[in-house]
């Protein structure tokens, strides 16, 4: 494979801002080049160091102005319900059984699940997201579906089956059996395939019985180096149902535990209404949450409370996730501007370091995949991203008062979306381009 190269401002986070001082986290080469072969980064670093390590004939792609950025890195997302975004009124119970389940069952469909998986992973380009944790629905052609487009686009991403025996639709339902039969054959024939993973996906504790849940757990156990994702805490409505539903369980996150389910690999969306126990066990076992804020705020669901969770005493892993439909927006840009204001409400600041990092390196360390994803080095995939801060009129205007790079990256996550990722580069090669005619 050809050699191929990026020149521009190198900015990335090297380390944890929640554990050390921010200040020392951020590695910024302001005239930078990134050489990539074999979808690897081969050399990563000032111009003046780097070009001359550029092989003959091999010109870099350059953008003076612009950011060049690891991709970022969605930890909880649904492709099915990309077609529902913003639907109107409800809070997380009557969502799903309004819109959501009525939405999924349309995934029986290889077609529809075919046409809907390429809109998805073209709008993630688009907005700058290369990697993702993906939930698809119980369908398992609407898996294939999602893992062929994504192994033709060669990204990296996660994701697999949802599993539900109970409280769904008659559509929507497996059994424990038939999904722990689909999600092996899945697993057979997914789990590191290209760059594709498998998570096994119990939707929640109230649609799974508990045969399901032990089900998910055997899988985990017979298939090391899964993923598991699941939703956790989300609505108080929801965390008293599970705890009728389970009368023996002592909390939401025990449910998960009994079966065997929470340990590394294992990302827990939303996680808002935690006891401290529950942050020490995720500590403990290196179980991740997935911090959702559009969709936390469109739901009503809650306030997520990044700083217990990230507590330097018991750190939890923690990325960030869209939640698509609940949530409002692909784009994580936006997604930290939600961030920011949550922790706001919550009496805290999120300042732009730490909200990078959850959108890259925090975001593959929840995942595990710190060890290829989530900065721009030597060794590492070659998933990047050109950020624009200029992309409009008025970031233009702002940021042309921007008297340090924190102040831009903090402009750019407050006013950013789409419009500011100028190209997207998977494993080395432009799969998104924003100016192309
Ligand atoms: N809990 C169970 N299923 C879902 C879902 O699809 N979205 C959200 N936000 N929460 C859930
Ligand atoms: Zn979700």
């Amino acid at each position: 494979m050809s050699v191929t190269a990026l020149r521009g401002q190198i900015v990335y986070l090297h380390a944890n801002p929640f554990e050390h001082p921010p200040e020392d986290c951020l590695t910024h080469h302001p005239d930078g080049l990134v050489i990539m072969e074999d979808g690897l980064i081969t050399a990563a670093g000032p111009w003046a160091e780097t070009a001359p390590l550029l092989p003959a004939g091999t010109k870099p792609v350059h953008y003076p102005e612009h950011l060049i950025m690891p991709g970022l890195i969605d930890t909880h997302v649904h492709y099915p319900q990309l077609q529902m975004i913003g639907a109107y009124g409800e809070q997380l119970l009557e969502w799903l059984n309004t819109y959501t389940f009525v939405t999924e069952q349309q995934f029986a469909d290889r077609a529809h699940a075919d046409h809907v998986a390429k809109t998805f992973l073209r709008e993630l380009l688009r907005a700058g997201t290369t990697t993702a944790m993906v939930y698809c629905t119980v369908h398992p052609q609407s898996v294939e579906a999602f893992f062929a487009e994504s192994h033709r686009l060669n990204t990296r991403m996660i994701a697999g089956k949802v599993l539900m025996d109970r409280n769904a639709p008659g559509g929507l339902l497996d059994t424990a059996q038939r999904g722990y039969d689909e999600s092996a054959a899945l697993i057979a024939r997914w789990h590191g395939r290209g760059r594709q993973m498998y998570g096994v996906t119990p939707r929640f504790a109230p649609t799974s019985t508990e045969a399901q849940l032990d089900a998910a757990g055997a899988l985990l156990r017979e298939n090391p180096g899964v993923y598991m994702q699941t939703h956790l805490c989300e609505n108080p409505g929801e965390v008293a149902w599970v705890r009728e539903l389970f009368p023996d369980r002592h909390s939401y996150l025990d449910v998960y535990d009994h079966a065997g389910l929470v340990g590394p690999r294992s990302v827990f969306g939303h996680a808002i209404h935690m006891h401290e126990g529950d942050f020490c066990t995720c500590h403990e076992r290196g179980a991740a949450l997935a911090f959702c804020p559009t969709s936390n705020l469109f739901l009503g669901s809650g306030l997520f409370r990044l700083s217990d969770a990230t507590d330097p005493r018991r750190p939890v892993r923690v990325g960030l996730g869209t939640d698509v439909g609940a949530g409002t927006s692909l784009s994580q840009l936006q997604t930290l501007n939600e961030a920011y204001k949550v922790a706001a409400l919550s009496g805290t600041r999120l300042d732009a370091v730490r909200a990078f990092y959850l959108a890259t390196l925090g975001g593959a360390r929840a995942l595990y995949l710190d060890d290829r994803l989530g900065q721009v080095k030597p060794g590492h995939e070659a998933d990047l991203i050109v950020v624009d801060p200029r992309a409009t009129p008025l970031m233009t205007f702002r940021t042309g008062y921007c008297e340090s790079l924190t102040d831009l990256l903090f402009t750019l996550m407050i006013m950013g979306d789409d419009r500011a990722i100028r190209a997207t580069w998977i494993a080395g090669r432009p799969v998104h381009d924003r100016d192309a005619p």
